[in-house]
């Protein structure tokens, strides 16, 4: 069975009680339950992390990397949080450990503060999705199956 790792950045431990007007009530126990429920639904294994360190994100893209080349993993569904509109070094990550990322955001960050428009996750991002509150994780996961592994 194939695993598709899901990495989460800053602040996405606070889901729950974190601005829920914007992000909704929904806890990250609560989205990784939604992620192996999609897992389970398509035949994947699911992996779910969270760090509010940039290093720890990049060494896990690292990893991902091999296991995507050992043919153990699809790729990664990333909601790099805040990290997003700062990170050339997750964007080299990216790149350097040639891994498939969907972008992921609860929100939709082009309808907030325009700081939110710039991503240096997209330019090396298979595919984006944003706005469709936490049960985008589970479209990000169909999504980035039938963009790596359509069969
Ligand atoms: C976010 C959007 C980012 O702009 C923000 O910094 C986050 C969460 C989202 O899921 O909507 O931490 O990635």
């Amino acid at each position: 069975m194939k695993t598709i790792l899901i990495l989460n950045g800053p602040n996405l431990n606070l889901l729950g009680t974190r601005e829920p007007g914007v992000y909704g009530a929904q806890t990250l126990d609560d989205v990784e339950k939604i992620c192996l429920d999609e897992g389970t639904k398509l035949g994947l294994s699911i992996d779910f992390r969270q760090s509010n360190h940039e290093g720890q994100l990049i060494d896990w893209i690292h990893e991902a990397g091999r296991e995507c080349a050992a043919g153990n993993m699809l790729g990664v569904v990333f909601n790099a949080g805040a990290y997003t509109h700062t990170s050339i070094a997750l964007h080299d990550a990216i790149k350097g450990a040639n891994v498939p990322v969907i972008e992921l955001h609860i929100s939709n960050v082009h309808a907030r503060e325009a700081f939110r428009h710039h991503s240096w996750i997209s330019p090396v991002a298979r595919g984006v999705m944003a706005g469709f509150g936490v049960q985008g994780y589970a479209l990000a996961i169909a999504g980035l199956k039938l963009l790596v592994d359509p069969a």
